[in-house]
């Protein structure tokens, strides 16, 4: 039997006082894919994502992980979904006050699935996964690089070995080359432990690289949602105005589709 979307968004409305976000969004991601979130600034990317895991919950709507309700069940069967899926926030977000071992155990500790001794051996592994050293284990934060701290943070949402990973701008102030260094970690990842992932991006080329499809948010809901080729030619402004550059080099958008 065929497995049921990751992801099943229907009839999303999301509104902070007067300030109406989402309406009538809909969106269904198939396992195995890679979706780009795009939107202008304040368009509710990260909200979507945070509708995703249960930390905001949309006006009307439903929200299905797995094929189920994101809220359904008793409290045991809701730690199982929280399980199956990691999450990279925008903002980086590691305890500035843990090490980098005591942030990647951190949803291990949290949701107790492991003892201390399993946890290192785990936080060793995923420390390797992410291609960082043994001695960076006991680093804090403070004493990271950026593209250090994205790593550690990508680490962290693996911990749990989730099959769903959800990144708001994971190489956002990168430099190119760590950008694509990331981007290619993030592929091979997604490759050798066959997650559904869906990110958030300003970035061509991160886009580009990844995308399996393409979810434009705009005027409150997804007004496209396509492949990278099909996206380049869509109409609507906020796709023309994302695209520009592109369209500019000249570059053979096809070529590139067809390479994602
Ligand atoms: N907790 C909140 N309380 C009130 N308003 C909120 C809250 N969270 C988000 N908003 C508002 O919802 C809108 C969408 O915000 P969101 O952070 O989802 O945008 P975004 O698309 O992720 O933007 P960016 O690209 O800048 O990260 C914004 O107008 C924001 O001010
Ligand atoms: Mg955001």
């Amino acid at each position: 039997m065929r497995a049921p979307p990751v992801i099943e968004l229907h009839g999303i409305a999301t509104r902070f006082g007067s300030n109406i976000v989402h309406e009538g969004l809909e969106m269904r991601v198939e396992q195995g894919e890679i979706v780009s979130l795009i939107g202008g600034s304040g368009s509710g990317k990260t909200t979507l994502l945070r509708h995703l895991i249960g930390l905001t919950r949309p006006h009307r709507g439903t929200v299905k992980l797995f094929g189920e309700p994101l809220l359904s069940g008793d409290m045991a069967e809701q730690r199982v979904r929280r399980r199956r899926f990691g999450v990279l926030f925008q903002q980086g977000a590691l305890f500035s006050a843990l090490n980098v071992a005591e942030n990647i155990g951190f949803p291990l500790r949290e949701l107790r699935v492991a003892s201390g001794v399993e946890i290192r051996d785990l936080v060793a592994r995923k420390l390797a996964m992410v291609e960082l050293a043994p001695e960076h284990a006991l680093l804090m934060p403070a004493e990271l690089s950026g593209g250090m701290i994205k790593r550690v943070a990508l680490a962290r949402a693996l911990a749990l070995e989730p099959e769903l990973l959800l990144l708001d701008e994971p190489t956002a102030g990168l430099d190119p080359d760590l950008s694509a260094s990331f981007v290619d970690l993030i592929r091979g990842l997604q490759r050798r432990l066959h997650l559904t992932i869906v990110l958030v991006t300003h970035d061509i080329d991160t886009l580009m690289a990844l995308s399996t499809r393409v979810a434009v948010l705009a005027e409150r809901r997804i007004v496209s949602y396509a492949s990278v080729q099909d996206t380049v030619a869509g109409a609507h402004p906020f796709v023309q105005r994302f695209f520009k550059s592109v369209l500019e080099r000249g570059a053979n958008v096809a070529k590139q589709g067809d390479q994602c």
